[in-house]
């Protein structure tokens, strides 16, 4: 079998940026998952699909074709043919991807392509529901939180830093909104799985984290 790590937790608790480090020095395989729903949301935009109509968003799914690439390394999202991956960044994307992600087809089918990619790679993959659904028999598990209040101002900053207009207050409400989502809903909500090791990014550097991950990692192989 192949080893498995797999990261969930909330938006913006850093674990894109620590799961591709933590891939790159173990010499794994990072799989983004979050990447895959941004993709289903993404084409509901691009084709005009109310994405609050999850029979619309079904009608349109079975026409969409949804693989991962590798390129020098690096995940590309191929939506029917198309990279995607320059697409799937904008907060509008966000938002369609954390109401479409909701529905239990969408879940079916993008399980069962990272299910897929796990199988016969080491992988590091991170989501909401890597641990408790995607990857129950990994043999490391991290829940990788902070707090509401550091995951807004991170992202605050990511916006300011791009030169775009933000409230912090309002982010805060953003990201309380998107955790309210991610944690009720009634398919596959993020949660902590009781075997999982916590990781409180809140006041850790990455490298810090990173290494926490690894060492845990290190002495599975031992056993
Ligand atoms: O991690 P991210 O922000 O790229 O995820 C985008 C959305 O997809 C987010 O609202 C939660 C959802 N998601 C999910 O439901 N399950 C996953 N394994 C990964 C992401």
């Amino acid at each position: 079998m192949s080893f498995q790590i797999a990261i969930d937790g909330p938006a913006g608790a850093g674990k894109s940026t620590v799961a591709k480090s933590v891939a790159k020095k173990l010499q794994f395989v990072y799989v983004d998952t979050g990447a895959m729903y941004r993709a289903i949301g993404l084409n509901c935009i691009k084709n005009d699909v109310d994405i609050h109509d999850e029979e619309a968003v079904l009608k349109l799914l079975d026409n969409t074709n949804v693989s991962i690439k590798y390129i020098d390394n690096e995940q590309a999202v191929i939506l029917n043919g198309e990279n995607v991956n320059g697409q799937i960044r904008t907060q509008e994307v966000s938002e369609a991807a954390s109401v479409v992600s909701a529905y239990k087809l969408v879940r079916e089918k993008m399980v069962a392509l990272q299910q897929e990619l796990a199988q016969t790679t080491d992988v590091v993959m991170d989501g909401r529901d890597i641990a408790s659904c995607v990857l129950p028999d990994a043999q490391v598990k991290i829940y990788l939180d902070a707090s509401v209040e550091v995951r807004a101002k991170r992202r605050y900053l990511e916006l300011i830093e791009k030169g775009k207009e933000a409230d912090l207050k309002t982010v805060e409400d953003e990201v309380r909104e998107r955790d309210y989502r991610d944690m009720h809903r009634e398919n596959s909500p993020l949660i902590r799985v009781p075997e999982a090791d916590l990781v409180d990014s809140s006041y850790m550097t990455i490298d810090e984290v990173v290494n926490t991950i690894v060492a845990k990692a290190q002495s599975k192989f031992d056993e």
